[in-house]
């Protein structure tokens, strides 16, 4: 684990970077890169069509890819459809799931979703008139199962929710929210972009009907993520939501016939080199083990909480989370502190994060956040602490406060 920068190229060319912000996108690792030009360099072709030896070559490197997803999350091979990201994969289990919705019905989210989660309901809302109720948060930022108990009745048709939140860094209580899901009979989806690069996933533990990730979250490419399915529930529940070739077994000028799961769910040329660095970088992560993972992550997040705290106000749990930090320093926008950070090569994101109405919940104009993954040290804590140290001081001796303080609205 030690060694394990070396691992990404990224810093072999930014020898300074300090690069914090994992939770947006991580960077890729060397596997992932190698598999990923060695396709683009030595076989690329299209799969699953050609008849000749490079196309075979790349349908098998793509199959394979597919089954090093299954492995990932304890899976069966033919449960995991290749989409372009959680994105996708949420907008195509919102709009296959809600058309068998009526006004009566209700669907579930929690009120820390990422616009993802949040978005493609409330767009399906409009057109079949379910409701869509939100479980609340505790007051240490928790996901509340006694909320979730109180608003999934017979009634609810869906629940679906992040495994781990992108700006609080909350564990989702999931097995929890799934047993109450089922006990309703209601269909659940994990929303697993924020988990995947640090807890282990495995739908048949958790029951789970559906869950979602992007590979450039997880140290492989952008472009690229699965949305995994339980078969039963791919054959005979969901319908597919693009149309075009591959997707289908048989077409006549007046209809077509779906192909087998899970191919009826992939139309058109898929994100070939991007599957097969997906599932370099799943591999990677196996390799590395989980237990490890967690040990490092879980040191550096005592170690980051343990300097931050005493400086800045951050938004989220002290136990039972992920390294992901949001936080805010009164008078001060978290553009300024972004842009300071900036000028020492510490990378962060500021903004919303996709998560407005959760800012707007705790009324706050955005926040500042820090992100860990897998190859950050002490060191990038140490720096980034060091910023923020700077920005307190050039906001506190420089008296910039009330040049900045009108954006702030009522966070005053
Ligand atoms: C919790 C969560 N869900 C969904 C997404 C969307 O992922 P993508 O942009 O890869 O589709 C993100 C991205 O930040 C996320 O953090």
């Amino acid at each position: 684990m030690k060694k394990i920068k070396s691992q990404f190229p990224i810093f072999k060319n930014q020898k300074k970077l300090v690069y914090l912000d994992n939770a947006a996108t991580t960077q890729i690792c060397s596997d992932s890169l190698s598999a990923t030009n060695e396709y683009y360099s030595n076989y690329r072709a299209n799969v699953h069509r050609g008849a000749y030896e490079m196309a075979e070559k790349a349908t098998t490197a793509y199959e394979n890819a597919r089954a090093e997803m299954a492995k990932f999350i304890n899976a069966e091979n033919d449960e995991i459809i290749f989409t372009s990201g959680t994105t996708h994969g949420l907008n195509l289990l919102a709009q296959s799931l809600s058309p068998r919705l009526t006004h009566r019905d209700n669907i579930v989210l929690t009120r820390l979703e990422h616009h993802s989660n949040l978005v493609p309901w409330q767009e399906m809302s409009k057109r079949y008139g379910f409701e869509i109720r939100f479980i609340e948060l505790t007051a240490d930022f928790q996901i509340d199962v006694a909320s979730a108990k109180k608003l999934i009745d017979k009634n609810t048709k869906i629940v679906s929710f992040a495994l781990v939140s992108n700006v609080l860094g909350t564990i989702a209580p999931a097995a929890e929210l799934i047993r109450l899901a089922e006990m309703a009979h209601a269909t659940t989806i994990v929303d697993a972009a924020q988990a995947a690069a640090h807890l282990p996933i495995d739908v048949k533990k958790l029951k789970v009907d559906f869950l979602v990730l992007s590979g450039h979250k997880m140290y492989g490419p952008s472009g690229i993520g699965i949305l995994y399915g339980k078969k039963k529930l791919l054959e005979e529940s969901l319908e597919p939501f693009f149309y075009g070739g591959e997707m289908v077994s048989e077409v006549t000028y007046d209809k077509a016939a779906w192909n087998d799961v899970p191919n009826r769910f992939e139309a058109g040329t898929p994100n070939i080199a991007g599957a097969i660095g997906l599932g370099a970088a799943a591999k990677f992560l196996m390799n590395l083990g989980w237990t490890n993972i967690i040990k490092q992550e879980n040191e550096l997040i005592e170690y980051t909480l343990n300097k931050l705290t005493p400086l800045v106000s951050i938004f989220g749990p002290v136990q039972n989370r992920t390294g992901v930090f949001s936080f805010s320093i009164p008078k001060i926008h978290p553009h300024d502190i972004g842009e300071i950070l900036n000028r020492d090569q510490v990378a962060i994101r500021v903004g919303f994060h996709c998560a407005e109405p959760l800012h707007r919940l705790y009324q706050l104009p955005g926040s500042a956040r820090i992100s860990l993954g897998v190859y950050n040290t002490k060191s990038d804590i140490d720096l980034a602490i060091a910023a923020v140290k700077k920005t307190l001081k050039i906001f506190s001796v420089y008296g910039l406060r009330h040049i900045y303080s009108h954006s702030l609205g009522n966070e005053n």
